[in-house]
């Protein structure tokens, strides 16, 4: 109730200050400030005429979906904006006859489908993750979001998960896991842990909402091994190893191309070198350039030999499958 009574008197104290243009008091909370001579350039999800901005302001507070509005004084063109100077700052111009507002009553970005971003990074970018968890995207601006897994909290976050088993009984490993080459499938399936998305769909997602980086894990307790990379962000060795597995088939070079994550501990990611079949150095496997090849042996180490493979019914985790999953093992696949 209180909170409720003090939203109520923070926003009629607020309509007072802008209608009266005087400063305000703050009474319980910061609810956002008007900032004159700034406007956010781009990302109207409507545009109208207001006789002030008082006027336009009111119109955005209204709606959940209006993260700020950018009045122009000029031609009295009140916009409802989709992002804020905070998730777009790179859009936000200098403009003696503009004024720039957040709405404090905003739904946060991603919390649901009437406000998605357009990846979990956008979303995390907008400051308004809230942990590890579902978020919507709608990564081609369609009108039909959907909600995804991201993982906000690790390694820099912004991480949209791909694919992930977890054995949760001791028959996981005889499920089906289900795959497609719908991004709009699989990824909203994050739940049922055991999906993955083939390669077409993978290289679809690229185009649609871009990535640069992949990052793959996998513990199985039997071996008691932990698999953690990440590829890099660069456009060279890291963007050769995305290309490969969404829309080449040029093996790329292994060294160099990734970064091992502090929990690593497996003999896989230090043998780089020794990845590869039938040429050395390399991510793949000559024989298996199928559409499921990032779940299927993305690396080999044929020599030793060991293994990643998240793929059924057979889990490998820096192994050779001679040892059986057991309960709570997990394999992962994200990307940003
Ligand atoms: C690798 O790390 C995991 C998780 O911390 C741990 O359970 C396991 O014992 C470690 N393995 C070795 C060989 O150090």
């Amino acid at each position: 109730m209180v909170v409720f009574w003090c939203t109520l008197l923070g926003f009629m104290f607020h309509l007072a200050e802008i209608l009266a243009d005087q400063p305000r008091n703050d009474v319980c909370q910061d609810t956002g400030r008007e900032e004159f001579g700034w406007a956010l350039i781009g990302h109207d999800y409507k545009s109208s005429t207001a006789e002030s901005f008082g006027r336009c302001f009111f119109d955005c507070s209204l709606d959940e979906k209006c993260q700020s509005t950018t009045f122009l004084w000029n031609t009295k063109e009140c916009k409802l904006k989709k992002e804020t100077r905070t998730s777009r700052p790179i859009d936000m111009e200098q403009n003696p006859a503009a004024t720039y507002m957040e709405n404090p009553y905003r739904a946060k970005k991603g919390s649901k489908a009437s406000v998605p971003g357009s990846s979990c990074k956008d979303i995390l970018t907008s400051g308004e993750a809230q942990g590890n968890g579902g978020y919507w995207i709608d990564p081609t601006d369609s009108g039909d979001p959907f909600k995804v897994f991201c993982d906000m909290n690790s390694y820099g976050g912004g991480w949209l998960l791909i694919s992930r088993f977890i054995m949760e009984t001791s028959d996981s490993i005889n499920d089906i896991s289900s795959s497609t080459d719908s991004y709009r499938t699989i990824l909203p399936a994050y739940a049922s842990n055991s999906q993955y998305l083939l390669r077409n769909g993978f290289n679809q997602l690229k185009q649609d909402m871009g990535f640069t980086q992949i990052r793959l894990y996998c513990f199985k307790k039997t071996r008691g091994r932990v698999f953690h990379i990440m590829t890099k962000e660069d456009d060279t060795k890291g963007a050769n190893v995305v290309k490969f597995f969404t829309s080449s088939n040029n093996m790329p070079k292994a060294c160099g191309s990734f970064s091992r994550l502090p929990d690593d501990n497996s003999s896989l990611a230090v043998h780089c070198d020794k990845w590869g079949y039938p040429n050395t150095d390399r991510w793949g496997h000559g024989n298996m350039l199928t559409d499921s090849r990032l779940f299927s042996r993305p690396m080999t180490l044929a020599s030793v030999p060991r293994f990643y493979r998240l793929k059924g019914p057979k889990y490998q985790c820096d192994d050779n499958d001679e040892l059986n999953p057991s309960i709570g093992d997990t394999w992962q696949v994200f990307v940003r």
